[in-house]
């Protein structure tokens, strides 16, 4: 991303991580499913615009969206049919609407069909319209504000579109402040679609506490859309040592699992360059003279607490694991590592590497492989 983009994100850097992940996940998805798929169906349920300072609307979800379909587009093009791309872009609010409707009518290439309507009323548009893209895949986007209008219930059908994959923006900020208040006990109880939850999430208190209001809720999407995996990751709040919101992803796919780890690692780095680079303007302005950089003075120990966090939980539950599963395929122990927010294949790796030098694993690898991956049919003993 250019600077002039970077600068439109000036004190909303939480959307410019948003987006990254969007941007960095959509343009790999289209050009791996592309290859087999003849449509591409591109949903957002909470279009916007919002807060957009681009006069292009550059910094819109909806026109990333466009933007990077259509460069996989034309890539694809290079050595075969391209699919065609469909986007379906709602927005409620009558005002944001009329700019996304007019921003719609510019676009070339790409088949868009916007609605001003709320996500309640407007869902078996979404179905009729994702239906009409032949051999088509589907990728729904789903960014609220808070935490109503997209009840489990409701969006159980785009949940079960299949092929198709889901981004949820699950607003952990405004959840952890309001999910105990009696006057939205309906509200929370709607959005994980049943009241179970409570039992778990009341006994807990700070991480533990954000990571059980995100996991449950991130389950239970899961559940309802007959997924395979699922993934959740940690935005960090701009300015304060804090997960402002999380992005839940769900999948059918190992290789989608695969992508979106890989972008979950950019994103890391492009939040703690950001959080730096915050904390270092707001010294500054407050007349402070800085012998060091931003990325120097940059103090990252909230997240790295909360990736130590998740590299023990992950651990602790993998040894327990290789303790039932005797063997374990190496690709059941990825799985499992990578559900976890922040933890990367290259922490399952070094993690074998001690085991097997401290002799609690053995590796079986097939003959003629060297090297431990996934999809060799690889096997881990527990000692
Ligand atoms: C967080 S903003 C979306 C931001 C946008 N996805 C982006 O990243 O650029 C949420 C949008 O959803 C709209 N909205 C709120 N409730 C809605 C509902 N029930 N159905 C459809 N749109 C809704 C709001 O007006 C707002 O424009």
């Amino acid at each position: 991303m250019d600077m002039e983009t970077e600068n439109l994100y000036d004190g909303r850097e939480q959307t410019l991580a948003k987006h990254y992940i969007l941007r960095r996940y959509l343009l790999r998805l289209a050009l791996i499913v592309g290859k087999w798929r003849r449509t591409i169906n591109y949903v957002d349920c909470f279009s916007g615009p919002w807060n957009v300072r681009g006069e292009e609307y550059e910094d819109s979800s909806f026109a990333i969206a466009v933007h990077e379909l259509l460069s996989a587009k034309k890539k694809l093009a290079e050595s075969s049919s391209p699919p065609n791309i469909r986007c379906f872009f709602l927005e409620e609010n009558v005002e944001a609407f009329a700019k996304l409707h007019e921003y719609s009518k510019t676009v070339q290439g790409v088949a868009v069909e916007a609605r001003n309507n709320r996500l309640e009323d407007a869902i078996e548009d979404i179905i009729r319209f994702c239906a009409q893209g032949q051999k088509a895949f589907s990728f729904v986007f789903i960014d609220p504000t808070g935490w109503k209008g997209f009840p489990l219930k409701t969006i159980r059908p785009l949940l079960q579109l299949s092929p198709g994959e889901v981004l949820i923006n699950f607003m952990t900020s405004h959840a952890r402040r309001f999910i105990t208040l009696d006057q939205e006990k309906e509200n929370f109880d709607a959005l994980y679609g049943d009241p179970e939850w409570r039992t778990e999430l009341s006994p807990l208190s700070g991480d533990e506490r954000d990571d059980a209001m995100v996991r449950l809720y991130a389950q239970r999407i899961r559940a309802a859309g007959g997924f395979q995996f699922v993934n959740y990751t940690p935005i960090f709040h701009r300015a304060e040592d804090r997960t402002h919101f999380h992005l839940i992803y769900v999948s059918r796919h190992q290789k989608g699992v695969e992508v979106f780890k890989d972008v979950e690692r950019g994103a890391v780095e492009v939040m703690e360059k950001m959080r730096a680079q915050v904390k270092h303007k707001k010294l500054i302005s407050g007349g402070q003279a800085l012998l060091f950089g931003a990325e120097e003075m940059h103090d990252s120990s909230y997240y790295s607490r909360l990736r130590t966090y998740y590299l023990t939980r992950a651990k602790n539950e993998l040894c327990l694991l290789l303790q039932r599963c005797q063997p374990l395929e190496y690709d059941q122990s990825w799985e499992l590592a990578v559900s976890y927010p922040l933890v990367w294949e290259m922490d399952l790796r070094e993690w074998i590497t001690r085991w097997r030098q401290e002799g609690r694993v053995e590796v079986c690898m097939p003959p003629g492989t060297k090297v431990l991956k996934r999809g060799t049919g690889a096997l881990l003993r527990w000692k």
